[in-house]
């Protein structure tokens, strides 16, 4: 029995993590985001009307669900509150939200320091969503960190913020940079601690009482295992770990505690930002994958950069993750495509490889060998089985399957919620 199902991104983020999360919250007593922060965007349809999740767990749409923003997240508080702001004045008003006070804060200089490392890597910028996600978990690591918590009082909050702009600001003035006044910020983030407070528990405890009682709970991963800093494309990735690994760590339960894992799989690749990406191409053929599937950033609009569908990251990502199925998503943005290519190695300087290289700069060079299948012509986005597929079609999952060794579970043939098709019953 499937109590905790994690989802997570097995490429390089914009899988349809939010649509998948939305499918299964239905069922689940309690959604959690584990980590990152508002640099993640899932767009979620229900019934036509769109919706832009950064920070807020894709359970909130149902009154029923506990929503939890865990330890391991960085939090913006503006854009948090933008973020609520704008569900309710669309009609979600009656939701339940739970916000670790060990989750980091994303302070003002942290957006600031972003765009300033950035700059200073010139041709060699990570392209970041410049959310200021990286000095946050900077600041968390060199212990200079504002936890949520720390926002419910005034004077230890304005010593923690003077003692980070002690070496902040002298940074920032060397680059001619905009410095920071600790009294201001002090005073405006503890307005948002209380503004927060009704929202700030110990998430840690609430998800074991959850556990305890056999609760439904949904591990919903932002961004995807290429970006992860431990066993992404290092130094092109983000700043935490999107992995089912780190979800224990991130949200304070045992490992133990998780049962499925569910990688989320675009049926070709996107990336956003800048860094390798060996199935990447361009030409007429992206450029209407580009378009048919809305490749552009939730979080920055950027156009993604598009690539054939990469075998050798998702079995990195099955090994590091222990995903147990897989879920195909826009699978119709393939339809009318008169052939696909699936990457099943890669051939560095002339040697075949079958796993990522460690070393950014091999990976840099790895050139795909691609096999090739015949697409399909139909229209998939009305299909409610997996025997309604056209055969061409079938194969393809078939394929994945097999260069990937996991069981595809699910398949998405279009936005909407209905156009989801599970192949096993998760949480029941
Ligand atoms: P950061 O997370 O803003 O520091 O950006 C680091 C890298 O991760 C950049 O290449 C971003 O484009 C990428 N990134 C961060 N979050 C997401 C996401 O949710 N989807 C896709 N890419 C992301």
């Amino acid at each position: 029995m499937d109590h905790t199902i994690v989802v997570v991104g097995t490429q390089w983020g914009d899988e349809g993590k939010g649509k998948i999360t939305d499918f299964l919250a239905r069922k689940a007593d309690v959604v959690v985001r584990s980590q990152g922060g508002n640099n993640a965007g899932h767009t979620i349809q229900i019934d036509k009307q769109k919706f832009a999740l950064h920070l807020i767990p894709s359970g909130i749409f149902n009154p029923n669900i506990k929503n939890v923003m865990a330890n391991g997240m960085v939090i913006y508080p503006k854009a948090l509150f933008e973020e609520i702001s704008i569900l309710e004045s669309r009609g979600i008003t009656n939701y339940q939200l739970y916000i670790s006070d060990r989750a980091q804060v994303v302070m003002p200089y942290h957006l600031e320091l972003d765009d300033l490392m950035e700059s200073l890597k010139g041709d060699q910028a990570v392209g970041t969503t410049k959310k200021g996600i990286g000095p946050a978990y900077t600041d968390k690591a060199s212990r200079f960190g504002i936890r949520i918590g720390d926002l419910l009082y005034k004077e230890s909050l304005l010593e923690s913020i003077k003692m980070a702009l002690n070496y902040i600001n002298p940074v920032l003035k060397t680059f001619n940079r905009e410095t920071f006044n600790a009294d201001l910020i002090a005073d405006e983030y503890f307005e948002y601690g209380l503004k927060l407070k009704s929202y700030i528990t110990d998430t840690s405890l609430l998800l074991q009482d959850a556990l305890d009682y056999h609760q439904k709970i949904l591990f919903e991963g932002a961004q995807g295992t290429m970006l992860c800093i431990e066993h992404g494309t290092y130094p092109f990735v983000t700043s935490s770990s999107p992995t089912a690994a780190s979800v224990p760590l991130a949200s304070g339960i045992a490992p133990q505690a998780i049962s499925e894992v569910i990688g989320i799989t675009k049926a070709y690749t996107t990336r956003v930002g800048g860094g390798a990406f060996p199935t990447e191409f361009e030409d007429e053929i992206s450029a209407l994958i580009r378009e048919v599937g809305h490749e552009y950033g939730t979080t920055t609009g950027r156009p993604r950069r598009i690539g054939w569908l990469d075998t050798v990251i998702l079995r990195h990502a099955r090994r590091i993750n222990g995903i147990t199925g897989l879920s195909i998503m826009l699978l119709d943005v393939l339809s009318g495509l008169k052939q696909i290519k699936i990457c099943i190695s890669y051939e560095l300087d002339g040697r075949i490889i079958h796993n990522v290289p460690g070393n950014y700069r091999d990976f840099l060079r790895c050139k795909p060998i691609y096999s090739t299948y015949p697409g399909w012509s139909e229209d998939i986005s009305n299909v409610t089985s997996f025997e309604e597929l056209p055969k061409n079609c079938q194969n393809y999952l078939f394929a994945i399957e097999e260069f990937t060794g996991v069981k595809v579970t699910i398949f998405s043939v279009g936005p909407d919620r209905k156009q989801t098709v599970s192949l096993k019953r998760y949480f029941e």
